[in-house]
């Protein structure tokens, strides 16, 4: 028996409650997207950095970029016709762009992260059905996102992503709270499902709450539910599958990663993010490495005149597996647990079954609870007529219906 929840996006119906990270630069591509969204889960393609992967000669970055998105999504919906999203970094240089070719293109979902999405609603068209879903890393960022969204646009996030400090990629933190309890995962996901759950019921809509950054197996994923997340977003467990779209190189450093090579970099966009170690990074921090050009003005925020090196060129580099003079890989805190390749439907398969397995355990913890609590209470012969017109069986299903804080989880 599966005890996955669906949770419902903005009226998009998803069966499996995960979703798969937007990872660029071309880590996440329609290949990954598609597998993913074929096990009822939404698979994201990353847009970040697409226009140097498909670089075609004599056209510029900016509309190598719109070609390439599209292509990618066109390639996506060969592939699967389940939810497809995309995964628009906020400090890209092609933001407007990018989004106006996905909602083009009918994706399904914009997650949108680095940096608040203020004015995302202004893209929408009458005719378009896209979700939209910030990346938040504080229940402060969430209410002030909701509160602009609804004075500007009279719209609220179809969910919220909470991205914590375990995540890979750029954290919305600053280095000290990244070890922080105080800016945990577990703290922060209650924290936003109260804020949002109140702005939600304020106006009428249900805005599900998606954690994000260091949720690793089933089990993971059934703790963070039952502090209030309908959802989880991952992305490190999906790198190693034979379907994410990185080289087998890239793979190949996921799974040769030990704890003492995860390392917090600060990353030319401005903000701290989560890497192995490679050689590169050592030039780096040697101060080896000056860039010596711009070659296509990505981020917003990058300033070439002081950034230590490029960081389009380097995510390429690595995409392709040169870790040496080239470049990096971006990692959650979890990589050095990643011990082998699967394929995407296995993987989820072992995350419904963890899952479940939890479950199943916290259902069988409260039961014992209450058969303990009941005998106690016949030898002071209290009534127990309603509990006695259950059978064991009956009281089980009644409780995995239940939402998780009844069942009384161990909560790590
Ligand atoms: C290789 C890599 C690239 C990433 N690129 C992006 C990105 O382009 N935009 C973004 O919002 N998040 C990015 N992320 C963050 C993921 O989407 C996801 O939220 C995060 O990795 C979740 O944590 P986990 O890896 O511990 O599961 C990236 C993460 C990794 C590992």
């Amino acid at each position: 028996m599966g005890y996955f929840k669906p949770v419902n996006i903005g009226g998009l119906f998803v069966p499996t409650p995960i979703i798969q990270g937007g990872m660029g630069v071309g880590i996440s591509l329609s290949g990954l997207a598609s597998a993913v969204a074929n096990q009822g889960a939404i698979g994201v393609i990353s847009v970040a950095g697409i226009g140097m992967i498909y670089k075609e000669a004599g056209v510029g970055f900016l509309e190598n970029s719109i070609n390439g998105l599209r292509t990618e999504i066109r390639k996506a919906r060969k592939l699967s016709s389940g939810i497809l999203g995309v995964n628009i970094m906020v400090a890209l240089s092609n933001f407007d762009d990018m989004v106006r070719t996905s909602i083009e293109e009918g994706i399904d979902v914009v997650f949108c992260g680095a940096g608040l999405p203020l004015d995302l609603p202004k893209y929408l068209t009458p005719e378009s059905q896209t979700k939209l879903v910030p990346i938040v890393s504080s229940a402060r960022a969430a209410a002030l996102l909701c509160n602009k969204w609804l004075a500007n646009y009279n719209y609220l996030p179809d969910a919220i992503v909470v991205e914590g400090p375990k995540a890979g990629g750029h954290l919305g933190f600053k280095l000290e709270q990244t070890t922080d309890p105080n800016f945990a995962l577990e703290k922060l996901i209650p924290e936003v499902v109260k804020v949002v759950n109140e702005i939600g019921l304020n106006n009428g809509k249900t805005i599900p709450v998606i954690a994000a950054g260091g949720i690793y197996t089933g089990a993971d994923m059934a703790r963070i539910m039952a502090l209030g997340a309908s959802a989880v977003q991952m992305g490190t467990r999906f790198v190693t599958t034979h379907e994410c779209d990185a080289s087998d190189e890239f793979k190949q450093a996921y799974l040769q990663a030990k704890i003492e090579d995860v390392k917090i970099i600060q990353s030319p966009v401005g903000m701290p993010g989560r890497a192995i170690n490679s050689q590169f990074l050592l030039d780096v921090e040697a101060g080896k490495r000056h860039p010596k050009a711009c070659p296509v003005n990505c981020i917003r925020t990058c300033d070439i005149k002081t950034a230590p090196y490029c960081i389009m060129a380097s995510l390429t580099s690595a995409l392709r597996g040169n870790f040496n003079r080239g470049g990096y890989a971006f990692a959650g805190s979890n990589v050095w647990r990643c011990n082998e390749i699967v394929s995407v439907k296995e993987l989820v398969q072992t995350l419904r079954d963890e899952y479940s397995d939890f479950v199943e355990k916290g259902i069988s913890d409260f039961m014992s609870r209450i058969k303990r609590r009941t005998a106690f209470a016949r030898t002071r012969n209290f009534k127990l007529a309603a509990m006695d017109s259950f059978s064991t069986d009956q009281l089980k299903e009644r409780l995995a219906q239940l939402t998780f804080p009844f069942l009384g989880f161990p909560l790590r």
